[in-house]
């Protein structure tokens, strides 16, 4: 007996043994990627190969079923996992567990200055993507704000360079730390939506490498992300999902990309540049060219059966399929086969407590004006002093996570501006809708009858009569021709006759803090008129506890702007000049205004922003002290220390954002006046004072020089302007580069 049982535990052990020693290097998690990769290319045939490199469905690739090796599930992105659709149709799949937490609006999250908000942002993000089972998520994006009108502007981190890379990479790896892969988007140049397909940008070399490029090049580089999307338009008369120069040359020569090129839906064009180009992933491609796909098959997708053919007969190097599988199968390593990633979390107290934090930080108070000497400013509300509270506007009410095209969210959890307010205030609160602008629409907009217009106007001015204090929420929404997808804003106005309505309330009753939802710069003709005006963008799931705590003062707000709010659409660059700068002639655009984008052309131009980049308010007030420079000249190698004290001089905590800023007077190129190098964002106690760091090197003096092709800083003297916005400076320091 004892013998037999011996004798059987031998032979398990041989054969667990022997089993081992059968295990492929590609299925064991043990060994390094690099080799799993190329077991799993050794093994694999051209067809397998090539099916990789073309999505099977609406939202996923496939793997190798014969190795064992999974397909790709992908997502959008950016703001929360998108509901389930079907499997060749956007139709929604009718799932009743996929109602996520929808996070604010990237806008939002960039208003914070907080690198620690995309840190907790993209966990969160991170967590619900993977308990979803997805192993891409569609986002971060990061194309910068050239103008108000661009549609997409919400999902976009604004118009600095230097911010959005410091945003991002907190994002991305916190997502990855879940096992799944950060998608950035959209490289590159898709900086309006009008004939994004088609439009062929034409820009200098320093505006690409100086604005457009760095917080991509962040985004590898620092914040190593696993893949990237290729943009809709082209660049020098190449589609940017296969374009040379953006994918072989910068993305994966220069910046040394091991991750995979997915195009965006719909974005290959061209089997030849597809297969030589640099694009791994091809998706959401019609096989017509039109939007129908009755007739639609997989395999006759570019990265598909031409492909094949072309490498089959020598049209193609075979060396193009091995990079491209290699980095797919990198990728499935890293995601869909890792064994170590966690379980991820959905819909979690913690997911919406971050979607609130960020909220809350991300919360711009633009104007807090006294009403007048002898009474205190509008904001925070002291509610005692009212007995009625006017709570109008549709975006008090308008659920904002549905519309904007493939960032639409379907919800768990959408607290409501008035939802929240009618909580905190209780029976003060009245409540008119005011305007109304129809469905949420991704290509269509539905005509609101002058009758329905004219009715909710009347109602609202009577109610703001009657009422001490009006709360006006309103902006822009999800619709069409607003912060959505697929086209561009027609008016920098505020849409849906918000002006009269505004206007109209204004005159029975000025008491009026003015909300506006929006990813975006919007005119402000009634600006004088109104005492006080926050800019909330789009929070999330918890849009209107966020709000309501901002407007109480139970949290003081802190963010600052992104991007510059022009008086006029003509005061900012892009539009500055003809039709080819904006929007284009439909084959072509010029991006006139080069290298002085947003804050840049203000301030060099000298055309004051109504808000300018980096301007938000606080409850409390902060001092600045004198900037301490550890020394007044450097060389190359060398580093200055600036050290600023920062005193809260109010009665209330704050945080404060302390923003550094470098201009190069005398250079042998246009240079802006200055631009954003260093901040921080500090906590201060009533009467509190903290010294704020800053270490400035030869990075921070750099140009592109588009002659030599390389970043160079020439010597000669610096200014360093330390400010509380763009335009509000407390210091002006020189120092002299040897
Ligand atoms: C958008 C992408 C998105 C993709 C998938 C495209 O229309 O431009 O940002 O990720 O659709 O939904």
């Amino acid at each position: 007996m004892k013998k037999k049982f011996i004798y059987a535990l031998a032979l398990a052990g041989l054969f667990s043994v022997s089993l081992k020693a059968q295990t492929p290097i590609y299925l064991d998690d043990n060994k390094p990627i690099e080799e799993r990769v190329k077991d799993a290319l050794s093994r694999m045939t051209l067809e397998e190969k090539v099916k990789l490199c073309h999505a099977q469905s609406k939202f996923s690739s496939a793997g190798v079923p014969r190795l064992g090796i999974p397909e790709l599930w992908m997502s959008d992105g950016p703001h929360g996992v998108r509901e389930e659709i079907q499997w060749n149709s956007w139709a929604d799949a009718g799932w009743t567990n996929d109602s996520c937490t929808a996070f604010p609006a990237l806008t939002c999250l960039a208003a914070t200055w907080n690198p620690e908000m995309s840190a907790i942002y993209g966990k969160a993000i991170g967590e619900e993507a993977r308990y979803r089972k997805k192993d891409v998520l569609l986002g971060p994006g990061v194309n910068i704000y050239r103008t108000p009108l661009n549609g997409r502007n919400f999902e976009y981190m604004g118009e600095d360079p230097y911010l959005a890379s410091i945003m991002v990479v907190p994002y991305i790896k916190e997502v990855q730390k879940n096992g799944v892969a950060a998608c950035v988007k959209h490289y590159a140049l898709n900086n309006q939506e009008l004939w994004r397909g088609h439009i062929d940008v034409e820009l200098s070399d320093r505006a690409l490498y100086e604005i457009y490029l760095p917080a991509f090049k962040a985004s590898v580089i620092e914040g190593g992300t696993w893949s990237i999307m290729g943009a809709y338009n082209k660049l020098h008369g190449e589609h940017c999902c296969h374009n040379d120069l953006l994918l072989n040359q910068i993305l994966k020569r220069d910046w040394k990309f091991d991750g995979c090129v997915i195009t965006d839906w719909g974005g290959a064009h061209d089997t030849r540049e597809a297969a030589l180009n640099g694009l791994d992933i091809e998706m959401g491609s019609y096989t017509n060219g039109l939007t129908s796909e009755s007739e639609f098959t997989y395999d006759d997708y570019y990265l598909a059966t031409p492909y094949r053919k072309g490498l089959k007969d020598g049209t193609y190097p075979l060396s193009t399929i091995d990079d491209k599988a290699s980095r797919i199968l990198r990728m499935i390593f890293r995601t869909a086969m890792n064994r170590q990633r966690p379980w991820g979390s959905f819909t979690s107290e913690e997911h919406y407590k971050v979607a609130r934090t960020v909220a809350e930080e991300g919360i711009v108070l633009l104007k807090n004006n006294l009403v007048d000497k002898k009474k205190p400013a509008l904001l925070p509300i002291d509610a005692s002093k009212y007995n009625k509270i006017l709570v109008v506007g549709e975006n008090a009410s308008r659920s904002l996570t549905q519309g904007g095209g493939s960032s639409v969210l379907k919800v768990k959890k959408e607290v409501s501006p008035l939802e929240a307010l009618q909580m905190m205030y209780g029976d003060k609160i009245i409540h008119a809708k005011g305007y109304e602008s129809g469905r949420p629409m991704y290509s269509h907009v539905d005509e609101i009858p002058t009758e329905v217009v004219e009715s909710l106007r009347n109602e609202a001015i009577e109610k703001a009569k009657e009422a001490d204090l009006v709360i006006y929420v309103g902006g822009l929404n999800k619709n069409h021709q607003q912060d959505c997808e697929a086209a561009d804003r027609i008016t920098f106005g505020l849409p849906f006759g918000q002006n009269e309505l505004i206007e109209g309330i204004l005159k029975v009753n000025p008491n009026m803090v003015m909300v506006l939802m929006s990813g975006n710069a919007v005119e402000m003709p009634w600006i004088k008129s109104v005492p006080a005006i926050v800019q909330a963008w789009y929070p999330g799931s918890e849009a209107g506890n966020a709000l309501a705590n901002i407007l109480c003062g139970k949290i003081n707000p802190s963010g600052k702007l992104p991007f510059s709010f022009p008086s006029k659409l003509t005061d900012n660059g892009a539009h500055a000049f003809d039709e080819l700068s904006y929007p284009g002639d439909s084959i072509k655009q010029i991006y006139k205004e080069d290298i002085l984008v947003g804050y840049r052309w203000h301030d060099t131009k000298k055309i004051p922003a109504l808000f300018p980049f980096g301007h938000g308010l606080s409850y409390t007030t902060f001092t600045y002290g004198k900037a301490v420079f550890s020394t007044k000249s450097m060389d190359r190698k060398g580093k200055i220390e600036v050290t600023i004290p920062v005193t809260n001089t109010g009665n209330i905590e704050g945080k404060e954002i302390i923003q550094l800023y470098i201009g190069d007077d005398k250079c042998s190129l246009l240079r802006p006046l200055k631009e954003l190098k260093h901040f921080d964002k500090v906590t201060l106690k009533p009467g509190e004072t903290q010294k704020v760091k800053f270490t400035i090197t030869v990075d921070d003096l750099t140009f592109f020089d588009d002659k030599q092709y390389e970043w160079i800083a020439e010597p000669g003297k610096f200014k360093v302007y330390i400010g509380s916005s763009s335009t509000h400076i407390h210091s002006i320091t020189e120092f002299t580069l040897l």
